[in-house]
């Protein structure tokens, strides 16, 4: 019986980093400081330079780095955010927890990213920004985007949870809007060993304000200038996050590697992610567009090779959005949703494992 070929494996994700995680571990230990120390600071400082930018403040968690981006720019209750359709469900749940109406934009079939020619239709006189998605690893086509923002005076926020390292024109995911909200989460192509998050910010302004808005919307002990939050990037997470970041284009690299695989080997029954040179996808997901997704995905799972969905459920179909996305249709996203399927390509994956998928994904005959 072959071995299984996991989706991603966590253990194996971090081993080369194991002995440097010990140590800053022990060493953390030994100093005894535990919150917004001198690790977070120099994270932000080093996250910021590998991106060629002045100000990251860092978060706990995603989610929040797309909250506080919103609560940053202090917009009106019930005005209008534009997020695509098909995104990963914490971009929709941030607009609402500010109290702001999320309008979705169907993707592009082919790149799976929001496309501009729809968010134009959807500007309203009550449009306030549009929060962009670079999902699976791939940037949104950004000219076009901060050109109708320009236009229409709207904030521009960046969900590069999926895309660390992504860049559309050699601009790096994150550099491209007012703000570059991040998530650590420990699968991302920089993962933490827990919850992290951060946010980059185009002003000094705004990296002061998200600054204070996540230590309780304190800027000196004990005195509280705005309503704040208490979303502190972890010290033990950033000390472990500065270990990785060094090796982030390395790992970039290697999925793009496994991702060249999937390209050169799979046969023209699967339909692979748009190729085109204004992009540098980092793959944090390889999907494929299949008819057949779900037996597919049995197929595979009985040749020992694990698969994921991103997502099963779209957004407006989620129970959670009853009050929120209602009456409204998505044919394009809901046709990603049914035949989109996730395969094996992480840091931990050798390039035999991604050929055996291939091999045996080739003689699938549906
Ligand atoms: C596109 C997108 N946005 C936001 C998030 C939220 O990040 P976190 O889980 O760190 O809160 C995720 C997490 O998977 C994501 O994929």
């Amino acid at each position: 019986m072959s071995l299984m070929i996991p989706y991603e494996n966590l253990k194996t994700l971090n081993k080369p980093f194991e002995e440097k995680l010990k140590n800053k571990f022990s060493d953390f230990l030994d100093k005894g400081w535990y919150i917004l120390g001198e690790e977070v600071a120099a994270f932000e400082q080093e996250f910021s330079d590998y991106h060629g930018e002045k100000y990251t403040v860092g978060v706990a968690n995603g989610l929040d780095a797309l909250i506080l981006s919103l609560k940053c720019c202090d917009f009106k209750k019930g005005t209008e955010v534009i997020v695509p359709s098909n995104t990963y469900i914490a971009t929709i749940l941030a607009i609402i927890h500010c109290d702001l109406v999320p309008v979705l934009v169907e993707p592009d079939s082919r790149t799976y990213n929001i496309d501009p020619l729809k968010i134009k239709q959807a500007i309203t006189k009550n449009t306030v920004a549009i929060m962009v998605v670079h999902l699976y690893g791939q940037c949104c086509e950004m000219s076009p985007i901060l050109e109708i923002a320009n236009q229409n005076g709207l904030k521009v926020i960046e969900d590069c949870a999926q895309a660390h390292g992504a860049r559309y024109q050699n601009k790096l995911a994150g550099t491209f809007g007012d703000f570059g909200a991040f998530s650590f989460y420990p699968t991302k192509n920089l993962g933490a060993l827990g919850d992290a998050g951060a946010v980059i910010c185009k002003s000094e302004t705004d990296y002061l304000k998200i600054k204070q808005l996540r230590n309780y919307g304190s800027e000196k002990k004990y005195h509280n200038g705005v309503v704040g939050y208490n979303s502190r990037l972890d010290e033990l997470q950033a000390s472990f996050l500065r270990i990785k970041l060094p090796y982030l284009n390395e790992i970039n690299q290697h999925k793009r590697k496994l991702a060249d695989i999937y390209f050169t080997h799979l046969n023209a029954s699967f339909i692979k992610p748009k190729l085109d040179t204004d992009f540098y996808n980092v793959y944090h997901i390889y999907n494929i567009l299949h008819p057949e997704r779900d037996k597919l995905k049995q197929y595979l799972a009985d040749h020992h090779i694990a698969t994921e969905i991103h997502y099963p459920i779209a957004p407006q179909n989620q129970v959670a959005m009853e009050n929120y996305l209602t009456g409204q249709h998505y044919p394009i996203s809901t046709e990603i949703h049914k035949t989109t399927l996730s395969l094996p390509c992480s840091f931990a994956h050798t390039e035999e494992n991604i050929l055996e998928v291939t091999r045996i994904m080739n003689q699938f005959s549906g």
